[in-house]
Parts: structure tokens; C-alpha cells; sequence
């Protein structure tokens, strides 16, 4: 692979962990980042070609697809997915990318009455009728998400404050979604990803007393599950600034889709592309485990 390969969302979550990955392949990269400061400033110290985009303005696209092949497409948790994507697949088209590994959410059902998994649904059919080779992933819930949700009450009174307890959901590490996206862009073998849609899930399935018992465990200190109602629980959440108010409706709606099982799910997809098993949630938490003690 010659080509530079356009990584977006670079400093999100899964860019970052993705621009890690294919620098440890030997890969060259583009890194499309919306706002240039020191995030964007580490990644060129990383030998990563830096260029300022933004997914809601032609232009930047165009000038950040020129010369590549293969793109990694993260929109991030916010309004206008399928504008976004529609400016992407234009600029793309017009590039000839020949592929596209693109985020989606493993939840994505035609009745969802989520505003982002409706987003991400019509989004995948964009990049489908594109043609520019689009693998869609279907990630079930990140790891991360623990960090703000679980992180600062863990650490405050030992306890996890979470709707839905009946719930049984898959949790999967973003390194190892990363690790799936890589691998795709690196493959010598693309027909065969093409068009495909990937679950990906975690190494097993969780409930919140079970995501209590595990933080616990790694940090060696008896954590509480709360069980709350989805409404106090989106009250609380909105005072993490990650959580617009896009995102606060996402998770009103997600909560029912998380009780109906639509996340009740182990599969080998992980292992089946990267050849390893996915990582399990307590290694993310060891990674992160100063978020969760005093
Ligand atoms: N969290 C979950 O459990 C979960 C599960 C399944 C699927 N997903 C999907 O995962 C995606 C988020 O992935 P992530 O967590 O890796 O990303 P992330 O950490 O939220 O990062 C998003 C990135 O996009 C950039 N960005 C924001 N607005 C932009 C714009 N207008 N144009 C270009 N770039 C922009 C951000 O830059 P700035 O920081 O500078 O704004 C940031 O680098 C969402 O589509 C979500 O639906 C999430």
C-alpha cells in the first residue's frame, strides 16, 4: 500500500487507536481533524500528514480524499450524519476511493426511534448507492463510555449509577474495533469486505452489576450497581460535555433497543479479521484505572 490512507475522526476514540495501529503496519496516513490544536499537533509529531476538515463542508473533503484510496469514516456522536455523508461520498466518488470503512452502531433496525441510529441506518444506504467501497462496522458499546459513566461516581462513593437492569449487552474495546478497521484497510484481499455489514462484539456479554463487579475487581474495591430510571440517568449524563443533546435523545431511545437485546450479542468477528480474541472490558478499565480510585 502506497497510497496515503485518510483517517477521520483522527483524534477521536477509535482514529486515534486506528493512526496507532497503521503506523505499527508501516501504513502512511492523512488524518482529517476538525480543529487543529494539540491533539493534531501530536499526531504530526507521529509522522501523520495533518489536514483541517470538516465532514459539513465540501471543500475541506475534497482536498482531504485528493490522492487516497482508503478512508476510515468516523462521524462523530452529532446531527446531520447522512449530510455529512453525502458531502463525503461526493468528494469520494470524484477521488475514486476504492474503499471506505465506515462507523455505524450495532444496533441500526428500520424502528430504532433514535435520531443517530436512524442516521446511521440511511447512511449506510448512502455509501452503499456511492459505490466507493463501503465495509460498514457495527460496533456494539465502547469500553469508553465507562470512563465518564462509571468513572466519576466509582471514585466519589464506590457505586455505578445505570437505567436498565435487566439488560445484557455486549461491550467491546475501541482498540479492537480499531484493530478491525486497520486490518480492512490494510487487506490485499478488499472484494471480500466489500459491502459487508460487521457486528462486532466484545468478548462477552455484561449487565450493570456485572460492569460493577468488573471495575470493581480490577481496582480492587467493592463497587455498587444503583439501578435509576433512563430519564435520571440522561439528566445526569448531560453533564458530561460530551453529551449534546443529540447524543442525550440517542440515549433515551438506545435505552429501550439495549433492553430489547438488540446488544445481546457474542460473535468471532473480531477474531475472524484480526486473528485475535477481542479484549476483555476489565483490560480497558486497567488501562484507564486512575478515572476510578482516589
Ligand atoms: N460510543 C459508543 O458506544 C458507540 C457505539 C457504536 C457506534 N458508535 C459510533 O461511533 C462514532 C464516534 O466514534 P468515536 O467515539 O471514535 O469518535 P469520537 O471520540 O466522538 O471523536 C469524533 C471525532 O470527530 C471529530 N469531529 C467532530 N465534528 C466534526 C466535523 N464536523 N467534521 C470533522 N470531524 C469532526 C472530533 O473532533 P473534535 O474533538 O475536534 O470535535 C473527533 O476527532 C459515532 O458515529 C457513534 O455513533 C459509538
Amino acid at each position: 500500500m502506497n497510497a496515503k490512507i485518510l483517517i477521520t475522526g483522527a483524534t477521536g476514540t477509535t482514529g486515534q487507536y486506528t493512526i496507532a495501529n497503521l503506523l505499527e503496519k508501516g501504513a502512511k496516513i492523512r488524518a482529517m481533524v476538525r480543529t487543529m490544536d494539540e491533539r493534531s499537533k501530536k499526531l504530526e509529531l507521529l509522522g501523520v500528514e495533518v489536514i483541517q476538515g470538516d465532514f459539513l463542508n465540501l471543500t475541506t473533503l475534497r482536498n482531504a480524499l485528493k490522492g487516497i484510496k482508503r478512508t476510515y469514516l468516523c462521524y462523530p456522536f452529532k446531527d446531520n450524519l447522512p449530510k455529512g455523508a453525502a458531502y463525503f461520498a461526493k468528494a469520494a466518488r470524484e477521488n475514486g476511493i476504492e474503499l471506505t470503512v465506515a462507523m455505524s452502531q450495532m444496533n441500526v433496525h428500520e424502528n430504532s426511534s433514535s435520531p443517530a441510529t436512524q442516521n446511521h441506518l440511511i447512511t449506510e444506504d448512502i455509501l452503499d448507492w456511492a459505490n466507493i467501497g463501503a465495509v460498514h462496522i457495527r460496533p456494539g458499546l465502547f469500553a469508553s463510555n465507562y470512563l465518564n459513566m462509571a468513572g466519576p461516581t466509582v471514585k466519589a462513593y464506590g457505586k455505578f449509577y445505570a437505567p436498565n437492569p435487566q439488560a445484557v449487552y455486549t461491550i467491546i474495546h475501541p482498540q479492537d474495533i480499531s484493530d478491525v478497521v486497520s486490518d480492512i484497510l490494510t487487506s490485499d484481499n478488499i472484494k471480500k469486505h466489500i459491502g459487508k455489514k460487521y457486528l462486532l462484539a466484545g468478548d462477552k456479554v455484561y449487565t450493570g452489576k456485572e460492569v460493577a463487579r468488573t471495575i470493581g475487581k480490577v481496582i480492587n474495591k467493592n463497587v455498587e450497581y444503583i439501578p435509576i430510571t433512563v430519564n435520571q440517568w440522561v439528566e445526569a449524563m448531560k453533564n458530561d460535555p460530551y453529551v449534546n443533546d443529540f447524543l442525550a435523545k440517542h440515549l433515551l431511545e438506545f435505552s429501550k433497543d439495549i433492553d430489547s437485546g438488540k446488544f445481546n450479542i457474542t460473535n468471532n468477528v473480531v477474531k475472524d479479521i484480526t486473528g485475535h480474541e477481542p479484549r476483555s472490558f476489565a483490560s480497558y478499565i486497567q488501562e484507564f484505572q486512575y478515572l476510578f480510585t482516589s
